[in-house]
C-alpha cells in the first residue's frame, strides 16, 4: 500500500519523526528553521495531511494551493496561525495538541513568576560579569511571594494548572473568565470576578487566554492602569494579547513593578523597549519545552492524523 503524503513544517523529536516516516511519505524534509514561503507552499501544495507549528502562517490563499490537504495537525495547542475558518469551509480538518502541554507550561510560567519576582537573570549576569562584591544587606531586593495574591485570567486548562500549584506558596487566587467564555467554569477558587477586579487586588497577573479576535490587547493601556505599581505581570500565552507598547509605558512610569514574558507580539522579534528594561525576564517561548512534552505534542498529532486517515473522527478537532 502506498504511503500517504506528509508535510511536517519543523523537524519535530527524533522518536515522532520516526512513527511519522513509517506511517507516511514525507512531501519535504523539514529543518529547524521555520520554512521559507515558498519551502512552505512546495511542501504543503502536494500532501495530504500536514503537521504544522505556530510559525507557519496557514491562510487561504495556501489552503487553496494544496487541493488534496485532509487535516492540519497543528503541533500547539494555540492555533491562531491558522485560518480556521478557510480550513473549515474547504473541508480540512485542523486540530490542536490540548492536555499534554499543560503541566510543561503551568511549570514554566511559574519559573518565569520566581525568576521575575527574586530578579534571578540579574542576579545570574552579576555573577557571569564577575563583579559580585559579595552578600550585601540590600542588594537585588525582590518581591514577596509567599501568601500574596496571583491573578489569573482565563482559567481554562493552564490556568488552572497554574492556580493549583500557586497553593503550594499558600496565595489567593482570583481568576477571570476569558472573553466569550460564559463565565461559569467550575473551579475551586470560587467565582470568575470582573477582569479589572482582578487586575487591581493581584500582585502577580498571569495571562492564560488563547489569541483571538477577542483578546487581541485584552491587556491594553487602561487594564495595565488597574494594576497595582508593585504588580507584576506573566505572559506564557501568546503576545498580542497583551500591548507590548503599553506594556513598556506602563514599565517606564512605574506603573507596574515587573514582567516576564515568554511570548511576543511579533516573534521571532522583541519590542526594543521591552530589552531595555531590567525589570523584564524575557524568554524565547518556551512554555512546552521539555523533550517528554514535545514527543506527546508529535503523538497527538500522529493521533489525529491517523483518525482521519481510518474514517474516524479526529479526538481534538478545533474546525
Ligand atoms: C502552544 O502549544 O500553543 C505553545 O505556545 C507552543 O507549545
Amino acid at each position: 500500500m502506498i504511503a500517504p503524503t506528509l508535510y511536517v513544517s519543523r523537524l519535530l523529536p527524533e522518536v515522532v519523526m520516526s512513527a511519522l516516516k513509517t506511517r507516511f511519505t514525507l512531501t519535504a524534509d523539514p529543518g529547524d528553521a521555520p520554512p521559507t514561503p515558498s519551502a512552505l507552499l512546495a511542501g504543503l501544495g502536494p500532501a495530504e495531511y500536514a503537521i504544522c507549528t505556530l510559525t507557519e502562517r496557514i491562510d487561504a490563499a495556501l489552503l487553496r494551493a494544496a487541493p488534496r490537504l485532509r487535516v492540519i495537525a497543528n503541533y500547539a495547542v494555540g492555533y491562531n496561525n491558522i485560518d480556521v475558518a478557510a480550513a473549515k469551509a474547504g473541508g480540512i480538518v485542523v486540530t490542536n495538541t490540548p492536555d499534554v502541554l499543560t503541566e510543561a507550561t503551568a511549570d514554566l510560567t511559574w519559573a518565569l513568576l520566581l525568576a521575575t519576582a527574586r530578579r534571578l537573570m540579574e542576579g545570574s549576569d552579576l555573577m557571569r560579569g564577575g563583579s559580585w562584591k559579595g552578600w550585601e544587606p540590600t542588594q537585588l531586593l525582590g518581591a514577596e511571594i509567599f501568601g500574596k495574591t496571583i491573578g489569573i485570567i482565563g482559567m481554562g486548562r493552564i490556568g488552572r494548572a497554574v492556580a493549583r500549584r500557586a497553593g503550594g506558596f499558600d496565595m489567593t487566587v482570583l481568576y477571570s473568565s476569558r472573553p466569550g467564555s460564559d463565565g461559569t467554569e467550575a473551579s475551586s477558587w470560587g467565582r470568575p470576578l470582573e477582569l479589572g477586579e482582578v487586575l487591581g487586588r493581584a500582585d502577580f497577573v498571569s495571562v492564560h487566554v488563547p489569541l483571538t479576535e477577542t483578546t487581541h490587547h485584552l491587556i491594553g493601556d487602561s487594564e495595565l492602569r488597574r494594576m497595582r505599581s508593585s504588580a507584576i505581570l506573566i505572559n506564557t500565552s501568546r503576545g498580542s494579547v497583551v500591548d507590548e507598547a503599553a506594556l513598556v509605558r506602563a514599565l517606564e512610569d512605574g506603573r507596574i513593578a515587573g514582567a516576564g514574558l515568554d511570548v511576543y507580539e511579533h516573534e521571532p522579534a522583541v519590542l526594543p523597549g521591552l530589552l531595555r528594561l531590567k525589570q523584564v525576564l524575557l524568554l524565547p517561548h518556551l512554555g512546552s519545552a521539555t523533550l517528554a512534552t514535545r514527543v506527546r505534542m508529535g503523538m497527538v498529532c500522529l493521533e489525529n492524523l491517523e483518525a482521519v486517515r481510518n474514517g474516524r473522527p479526529a479526538p481534538n478537532r478545533v474546525a
